[in-house]
């Protein structure tokens, strides 16, 4: 078997992430030829931790692989997107897949823009991509790993198996606030915590009910309305500063509340938030007609330690942006394995062999979108209902 070229593109937080699961990819032979990034700076630094070829240009990347792991801010995503899948090439996209970035106004403002126009752009982008996917012979895998969580697949295994009927999701993404530079200004984040956040969350939910409808009769339930509530509550005058919650967002929302109506009637609600102490909170609970499962993709128990010196553990990974190492800490054993990027790679892989659709394709991206701006559509008008666009 001839090994496939994968090329990243980015070198920051996810490209590290992403890097670390090609690694362990078993199914199918990779050889990862390089990566290229928009800062030398820390392209060099993350070549030189791999011992990978730092590239010079993006499409002398894209000519020389066959498959390209688009790890750098949502605001970038179109254009690659679309440069990688007219060359017949595949691109694994990380989440969101793509937005509306305020590009088209001089003095935009992630506080002040119409959401009626950011709707009608990003759903604009979304038709560029999927225009782009239908005519090339390559196509996008969605690298929303809540789908490959391992208590998602066992999830979907339940339901297709007893035949749920799922009534109510309840879901959440919420930690401290995000690492990347580049999070909380909507110009190159397209969004706040909903958009950075609930998309996880969001994306599990969706997926879930594709899954059900799909196993019923062949075809995806997919999101029919949404009502929504943005706050931003760290730029309020009275809010309490304090150094373990991040408090610089510019123009952004960080605490969102998403309620979702599917076109068989059934509900999510989904919260999305950077208010949240004590590492990330990643939870999605299903309330079906015939079981309740409660999916705790990170916190969750595998394993506990109590540790009496923060010192002790100075060269410890305990788990995601937990605040301290001190006291009890729920340990993530194999936090890669439990958030799903592991079978992520591996699932994306078998499927670009084998010529198969992936499991998280650009239809549950772009349902993911439709609904999140339609969501902010709703949030500028304090909460009113908006009917979700299907592409
Ligand atoms: N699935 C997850 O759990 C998860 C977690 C974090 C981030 N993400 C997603 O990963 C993507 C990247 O986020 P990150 O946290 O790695 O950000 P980051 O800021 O850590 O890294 C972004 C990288 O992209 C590069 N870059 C920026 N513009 C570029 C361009 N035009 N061409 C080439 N390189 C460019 C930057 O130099 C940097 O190396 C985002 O879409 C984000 O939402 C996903």
């Amino acid at each position: 078997m001839q090994a496939i070229k994968v090329g990243i593109i980015g070198s920051g937080f996810a490209a590290r992430f992403h890097y670390e699961a090609l690694k362990r990819v078993y199914g199918v032979k990779l050889e990862i030829i390089g990566a290229f990034s928009r800062n030398p700076e820390n392209l060099n630094a993350f070549c030189d931790e791999n011992n990978l070829p730092a590239f010079s240009s993006v499409e002398k990347l894209i000519d020389q692989a066959e498959v390209l792991h688009l790890c750098t801010p949502p605001v970038t995503h179109e254009d690659l997107c679309v440069k990688i899948l007219e060359r017949d090439k595949y691109a694994i996209v990380e989440k969101p897949l793509t937005g509306y970035f305020g590009e088209d106004e001089k003095n935009f403002s992630g506080d002040t823009f119409s959401r009626e126009s950011g709707l009608k752009k990003s759903l604009q982008s979304l038709k560029n991509i999927l225009q782009a996917e239908d005519k090339s012979k390559a196509g996008i895998l969605y690298a929303e790993n809540w789908i490959y969580a391992p208590a998602i697949q066992k999830e979907k295994e339940v339901i297709e198996k007893t035949k749920s009927q799922i009534l109510w999701i309840q879901a959440q993404q919420s930690h401290s606030g995000s690492h990347s530079l580049d999070y909380g200004k909507w110009r190159l984040s397209g969004g706040g915590s909903l958009m950075g956040k609930g998309c996880h969350p969001l994306s599990g939910a969706i997926y879930l009910k594709h899954v059900e409808g799909r196993s019923k009769n062949g075809k995806p339930i997919r999101p029919k309305s949404v009502s929504c509530r943005v706050h931003a509550i760290t730029r309020m005058d009275n809010y309490k500063n304090n150094p373990h919650l991040r408090d610089s967002y510019t123009d952004v929302e960080d605490y969102a509340f998403t309620h979702v109506v599917f076109e068989d009637g059934t509900v999510a609600d989904i919260t999305a938030s950077e208010l949240l102490h004590g590492g990330v909170k990643n939870y999605l609970e299903v309330h079906a007609h015939n079981h309740r499962t409660i999916c705790n993709l990170t916190s969750n128990n595998a394993m506990q330690t109590y540790n009496p010196e923060e010192e002790n553990f100075k060269d410890i990974y305990v788990v995601e942006k937990t605040g301290t190492k001190q006291g009890w800490s729920n340990i993530s054993p194999d936090e890669a394995w439990f958030n799903g990027y592991q079978a992520e790679m591996e699932a994306f892989y078998n499927s670009i062999a084998n010529g198969e659709a992936p499991e998280s394709d650009s239809t549950l991206a772009a349902d993911v979108i439709s609904t999140i701006y339609s969501a902010y559509l709703s949030a500028e008008r304090k909460g009113l209902e908006v009917e979700i666009k299907q592409l």
